[in-house]
């Protein structure tokens, strides 16, 4: 494990995946296979449709609920998006921001991506903001440039005394639904550049604090060699995340879950 103070944390990205009840479901035998670690911070992330069943599942126990996406103003003619105010009416204490699917496929911008990290924020609601370079961009020795401009333009909004209380998400393009994980070093390497970035945008203390995820293809069986990394504090976990079994699995990080 990492030897940081810093609380791993580990989210599962459900994506566009599971009816409300089968979300409600997977949720509870999350819960039941989890709530004996209590070292670590556990998130589900379900569709916008079943946040709130979730979280109402989920109230008393360890298991948090997150948004996959938000739009940046509370409320407004904006048909089809819903804001922070009411992601956080819903249960929800986390929001996933800039995931490489809604940069790529929707159009989100690094303006709009800092926007929305403030306005969950602003709400409560405790931003998890991903960045990450495309496979063309690491062939093109881009991956820092491209990686530090995103954490920089995110970072925007924010001051130094409110960055430890933000999530940031590192998951290269590449490794997401591939099964092409990063290796433990490639991970580190990016992970190590973007807290050296962040000391240096809202100083050491602010950067210590700061927990970095690593996303894209995590599975029950390399989770444990990413976490040993000084830099990855926990995991974002699309695929693997859809069964209690390997999400249960990554939570323990190679214990018996
Ligand atoms: P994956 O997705 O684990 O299926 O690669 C990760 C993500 O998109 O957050």
């Amino acid at each position: 494990m990492a030897t940081s103070t810093r609380r791993p944390v580990i989210a599962g990205n459900w994506k566009m995946h599971l009816t409300v009840a089968e979300s409600v479901s997977l949720a509870a035998e999350i819960q039941n296979r989890c709530a004996r670690f209590r070292d670590v911070d556990v998130i589900v992330a379900p569709t916008a449709l079943a946040v709130y069943a979730v979280a109402k599942r989920l109230a008393d126990g360890p298991v948090a609920v997150a948004a996959q996406h938000c739009h940046g103003a509370d409320s407004g003619a904006f048909t089809g998006e819903i804001s922070p105010p009411l992601i956080a009416a819903a249960g929800a204490r986390y929001g996933i921001v800039g995931h490489s699917e809604r940069r790529q496929l929707f159009g989100e911008t690094d303006a709009g991506v800092a926007g929305k990290a403030r306005a969950l924020f602003d709400h409560g609601l405790t931003p998890i903001i991903c960045v990450g370079e495309s496979l063309a961009e690491r062939d093109a020795g881009q991956t820092l440039v491209v990686v530090e401009r995103q954490v920089k333009a995110a970072l925007e909004p924010f001051a130094a005394t409110e960055v430890p209380r933000l999530i940031l998400a590192y998951e290269p393009i590449w490794a997401i639904g591939t099964g092409r994980t990063a290796t433990p070093a490639q991970a580190q390497d990016v992970h190590g550049a973007v807290r050296a970035l962040v000391a240096r945008l809202a100083g050491p203390e602010a950067a210590a604090a700061l927990r970095i995820q690593y996303g894209g293809s995590v599975k029950p069986d390399n989770i444990r060699a990413l976490m040993e990394q000084p830099d990855i504090d926990g995991a974002l976990v699309g695929g693997a995340s859809l069964t209690a079994d390997s999400f249960a699995r990554i939570v323990a990080r190679g214990e018996e879950p």
